[in-house]
């Protein structure tokens, strides 16, 4: 199946709203101008700006969604964000899973999966963060440990149509360093055929390469078998950037 590429964009902890909102008004004007893009655009701002993000991009091309949020839909959690209130502000899609959330907050494959419910509750696409450390990498066991994430993180129901894969080596991210060509399209086969079983229609899922992308790697990393696009992190920041990356597709 034809699968259409995904450029996806996580701002993580950065931007204030007159950056933020520059960024998606540089980045609209030339999605809204460009000819059949062969491309779906992202952007995932800090949840402080999803609100004006979104205002600012109503009715045009250029998506957005959220970076995290909670598995329940409203409740005594404070500080957190829900899913349908996401879907409220004009989200269509949110990340889940990203190392920076297993890391930084503990979550494991139990709590991406309950997020990645919630996220398709509401209605929206869940992009879900898989990847291996540098050590596990090391030891051989980078297939195995993303095969057991795909399993524990991926829950019943899932279909092309709300679910998205994003394979981040974890020692890849704002590093500068890549795995090789080869070692990035034998991950992501071993990925699609995880997901036989996991999800209907696994040809149709799409699977994004996320770690640091830039423009000069973008293309011949584009353009492996089973990479279905990118989840790019400092180069997202840049408009001129992002926007190279995507016309690598
Ligand atoms: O979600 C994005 C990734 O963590 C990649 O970040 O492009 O800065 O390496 P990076």
């Amino acid at each position: 199946a034809a699968r259409r590429k995904l450029i996806a964009g996580n701002w993580k902890m950065n931007c204030l709203r007159a950056e933020g909102l520059a960024l998606v008004g540089e980045l609209s004007r030339r999605l809204e101008s460009a000819k059949d893009p062969v491309f779906d655009m992202l952007v995932c701002p800090p949840a402080t700006l999803v609100a004006p993000v979104a205002d600012a991009l109503k009715g045009g091309k250029l998506a957005v969604g959220g970076q995290d949020c909670h598995a329940k839909e409203k409740g005594a959690h404070t500080g957190d964000v829900s899913a349908p209130m996401l879907k409220d502000l004009g989200c269509t899609a949110v990340i889940v899973g990203h190392s920076e959330r297993r890391q930084d907050h503990g979550e494991t494959d139990a709590v991406v999966k309950a997020k990645a419910t919630a996220v398709h509750v509401a209605h929206m696409t869940a992009i879900i963060c898989v990847g291996e450390t540098e050590a596990e990498r090391d030891a051989g066991k980078a297939e195995d440990v993303v095969a057991g994430q795909l399993r524990g993180s991926i829950p019943q129901g899932s279909s092309a149509a709300n679910t998205v894969i994003a394979y981040e080596p974890v020692w890849a991210i704002g590093t500068g360093r890549t795995p090789t060509n080869d070692d990035i399209a034998a991950m992501h086969a071993m990925i699609r055929r995880t997901l036989d079983g996991l999800v209907a229609h696994p040809e149709s899922v799409r699977i994004l390469y996320g770690g640091s992308v830039k423009p000069s790697n973008a293309v011949e990393i584009m353009a492996l078998a089973d990479v279905d696009g990118a989840l790019v992190g400092g180069a997202s920041l840049k408009a001129d950037d992002f926007w190279a990356i995507a016309e690598s597709c």
